[in-house]
């Protein structure tokens, strides 16, 4: 009797966890995106194959891809009135990503980015124009109900700021049993110094090949075998590296490896690390081992540089 009301009550937990979002904190802005057969010359004057207006923003785009993925999402950064934001909070809502933690900014534009697609090359380049938006603080995420989430992600940018975030979530989850608890990620992709403070801020903690190069290290192993001192006891460190895949390492020392699934033809790189970080959290969350997560996360990345955009993943 008392079993059957044990595993009733374990039930009923795991059902309110899976019912909980993983949420994305970080940038969202438009991608005007040209599509073009040839990589242009400096001070040239060509015309492209296609252009787009998409939502971009690494921790908006991994609320795309999870949301696709089945995922319930939520995203949380700053948006400024007009109609750049308009479009993006209508395409949030298409892909049913919850945006009403957005925080709306009275001063700073809404950034957005000139990206060149280059389908020949496998080439994806960004020119981004964010200067004046402020970003979220930790006074503005203490105001978001945590009780609604089970993961949330940090794509590293104001990383004093989130510091205090996730100091605000070890201090909610400090008062819950172990399974009701957040799990946190972070994502170290830029080579600035203030974000590598947030190594020893994450459960999970993707460094990208640009820092891990920065660091001197010349592949995805060398670089979590050698940047694995920086993450908190427990944690897991994740380094993806393009067309050589990702390597993983966890607590007990073992790394993992998964190849690149490279798709017939390379159409659309622009993004592909946001999605693989979004398919890894996918995998763990749902309580898949970490090198399952990797291996998913490079299938979902690879077969997502198969077209443009990020709507041929479901
Ligand atoms: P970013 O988009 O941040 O530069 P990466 O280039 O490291 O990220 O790519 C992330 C993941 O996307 C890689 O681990 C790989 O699985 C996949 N990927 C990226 N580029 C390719 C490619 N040309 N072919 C196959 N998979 C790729
Ligand atoms: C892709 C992306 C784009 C955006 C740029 C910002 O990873 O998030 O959507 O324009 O990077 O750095």
């Amino acid at each position: 009797m008392r079993s059957s009301i044990g595993s009733h009550l374990i039930q009923s937990v795991m059902e309110q966890q899976q019912k909980k979002k993983v949420m994305c904190v970080g940038l969202v802005c438009l991608d005007v995106i040209n599509v073009v057969s040839q990589f242009p010359e400096e001070d040239s004057d060509t015309r492209c194959v296609s252009q787009r207006w998409q939502r971009g923003g690494n921790a908006s785009n991994s609320c795309t891809v999870l949301s696709l993925l089945g995922e319930r999402t939520a995203f949380i950064g700053s948006l400024s009135e007009g109609p750049v934001a308009d479009f993006i909070m209508a395409d949030f809502e298409r892909c049913a990503v919850d945006a009403s933690a957005v925080v709306w900014q009275v001063r700073g534009q809404t950034p957005c980015a000139c990206c060149i697609v280059c389908p020949s090359s496998g080439s994806r380049t960004v020119v981004l124009s964010d200067t004046n938006l402020p970003d979220v603080t930790a006074e503005d995420f203490s105001k978001v109900d945590l009780h609604q989430f089970r993961w949330i992600h940090w794509e590293g940018r104001n990383a004093e700021e989130q510091v205090k975030m996730i100091k605000q979530v070890e201090m909610f989850n400090s008062r819950l049993p172990q399974e009701q608890r957040i799990t946190m990620s972070v994502e170290i992709e830029k080579t600035r110094e203030p974000l590598y403070q947030l190594f020893p801020h994450g459960d999970v903690v993707f460094v990208s090949k640009d820092v891990a190069r920065h660091f001197g290290f010349d592949s995805a192993e060398a670089a979590v075998k050698g940047l694995y001192s920086r993450v908190k006891k427990g944690a897991v460190l994740v380094c993806a590296w393009a067309d050589q895949g990702a390597d993983a390492l966890g607590p007990d020392g073992v790394i993992f490896h998964s190849e690149a699934f490279p798709p017939q033809t390379v159409v659309d790189t622009l993004g592909a690390g946001d999605t693989f970080n979004a398919a890894v959290i996918h995998c763990l969350v749902e309580g898949g081992g970490l090198h399952d997560a990797i291996s998913f996360g490079c299938r979902v990345a690879g077969w997502k540089c198969g077209f443009h955009g990020y709507d041929g993943i479901s």
